[in-house]
């Protein structure tokens, strides 16, 4: 599959089937994340793996009972052991982060799986769940798993709304 391919088939899976994600299938996911570029190449990125069943619902209960987050075989919690700001003022732990991330959610598509951000969740109860250190920064959690819907067309706006070219022009 071509990158594209696998951009277009990507979708935010809320229904999931209860057949386990193959342990090589997994590995190569997370490949995908450890081959991400990072800021100065920190690779500042830490992933707790959840496949547990009693932990996936405590963490679906953690995420305002989105009850997929226990339905998918594994949920993903991407952190960061970073606090470093880049010099633009931002900071990389939710960058390098969410690049790693996204790099799992097109490998998922790739190996027939699908995946769902999640960034509505209370952190506190997540770090408790998964004993996850106040020095770390939680930044989102992942289902993923093989897909009990649908591929729903992407809901985007047109190219004209969200580029402009040489000066700033919206
Ligand atoms: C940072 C982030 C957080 C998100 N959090 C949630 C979430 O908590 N629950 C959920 O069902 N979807 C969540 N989503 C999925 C978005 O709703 C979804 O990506 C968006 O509606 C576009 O749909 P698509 O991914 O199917 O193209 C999140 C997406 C992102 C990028």
């Amino acid at each position: 599959m071509d990158v594209m391919k696998a951009i277009e088939n990507r979708y935010s899976c809320r229904a999931y089937l209860s057949k386990p994600v193959e342990k090589e299938k997994l590995m190569r996911i997370l490949e995908a994340a450890r081959l991400a570029p990072s800021a100065r190449n920190l690779q500042d990125w830490r992933f707790v793996v959840v496949t547990e069943e009693q932990k996936r619902r405590e963490l679906a209960q953690a995420a305002y009972n989105q009850a997929f987050v226990a339905q998918a075989p594994v949920v993903i919690a991407a952190c960061s052991i970073s606090s470093y700001m880049m010099r633009c003022g931002q900071p990389i732990a939710p960058i390098d982060v969410s690049i790693a991330l996204e790099h799992i959610a097109l490998e998922a598509v790739e190996l027939g799986l699908a995946t769902c951000w999640i960034g509505s969740f209370l952190p506190h109860e997540v770090r408790r769940i998964l004993q996850i250190p106040t020095d770390a920064v939680l930044v989102e959690l992942m289902t993923l798993g093989y897909p009990a819907d649908e591929w729903k067309s992407p809901q985007r706006l047109s190219l004209e709304k969200i580029v402009c070219f040489e000066k700033w022009g919206f």
